[in-house]
């Protein structure tokens, strides 16, 4: 089957890597602004024919890479594309997955809309935000195929071999992130838990994990995103009073707004280790490896 990889401008370096994973042709665009503020995309390859694959994150601009998403699916469906895959690594709007106050739009549903409508054939998402909404539900949401890929199990080889952790526990942050610590944990056959919140007394509560003791411990802590940085320093603080050893955090997507990552480091991580759906000071795990495995059992 003839499957050709095209990067959007938010992930021309990731979908290169995917291209050379996969040993296929790169199809390369040309976008740029006109000067009012609307984009020009222009397909520079001949897609007629073949399954594109279009490789484009959501960040930072979210709202002008999607509709530079729009125009690329659109234009390679003129083009005679047979299928066009989605590969959206970083999937922004899905936090906002139901009416949290009355009137409010309910962004993942509008957003999986307008990619289905643009003629998007299937998608794949890496560690797509959960909290509400699981993964048959966003399914059902999309109505076109949805693969959920996850980094996690690299995230942690990676944090066990660059750091020498010793009999680790992994730890997520909250109580949705237990997903992605028992992915990470299974991988390197650690133990894990996540982070709750405990009434003490009437007046006392207090956040600690779930059911494990930490003292002493080698501490990888893992959630989905890294935006702010609030979360994950706040994990740091309660694993580091509860007596950890040391303190590694990993995240999937780390989209840093502002400080964060100084934030965290000063909290007492020893490192914060993210991937390449968002490129950044601390993307040392690539996805595309991951990406290319699965578009490799299905087109290859
Ligand atoms: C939230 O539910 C997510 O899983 C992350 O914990 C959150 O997005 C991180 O955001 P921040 O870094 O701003 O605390």
């Amino acid at each position: 089957m003839s499957l050709v990889v095209l990067g959007g401008s938010s992930s021309r370096t990731l979908a290169f890597k995917i291209a050379k994973e996969l040993n296929v042709e790169f199809v390369g665009t040309e976008t740029r602004k006109f000067p009012d503020g609307e984009k020009y995309v222009r397909i520079l390859g001949d897609v007629s024919g073949k399954n594109v694959v279009v490789v484009q994150s959501m960040y930072h601009r979210p709202d002008e890479y999607l509709m530079e998403y729009f125009l690329i699916v659109d234009a390679l469906k003129d083009l005679g594309a047979k299928k066009v895959i989605g590969v959206i690594p970083y999937f922004a709007y899905a936090r906002q997955d139901q009416r949290f106050k009355p009137g409010e739009a309910i962004s993942l549903k509008t957003v999986t809309k307008l990619i289905e409508s643009a003629g998007t054939d299937e998608l794949y998402v890496v560690d797509v935000h959960r909290h509400r909404v699981e993964e048959a539900e966003f399914s059902k949401l999309a109505k076109i195929p949805v693969f959920y890929l996850t980094a996690m199990p690299e995230l942690a080889k990676y944090a066990v071999k660059h750091f020498n952790l010793d009999n680790p526990v992994v730890i997520g942050p909250d109580a949705e992130a237990e997903f992605w610590a028992k992915i990470a944990a299974e991988t390197i056959g650690a133990e894990y838990d996540y982070l709750e919140k405990q009434r003490i007394s009437d007046r006392e509560v207090v956040i600690k994990p779930k059911k494990l003791n930490v003292k002493g411990r080698e501490v990888l802590i893992v959630d989905d995103i890294v935006s702010t940085g609030g979360t994950m320093v706040r994990a740091i603080d309660i694993i580091k009073k509860g007596g950890a050893k040391r303190v590694i955090s990993a995240c999937t997507h780390p989209v840093l707004v502002e400080d964060a990552l100084t934030k965290i480091l000063l909290a007492g991580a020893e490192a914060l280790i993210g991937t390449d759906t968002i490129p950044s000071p601390v993307s040392f795990v690539s996805v595309a490896p991951i990406i290319a495995r699965s578009l490799r059992e299905r087109y290859l």
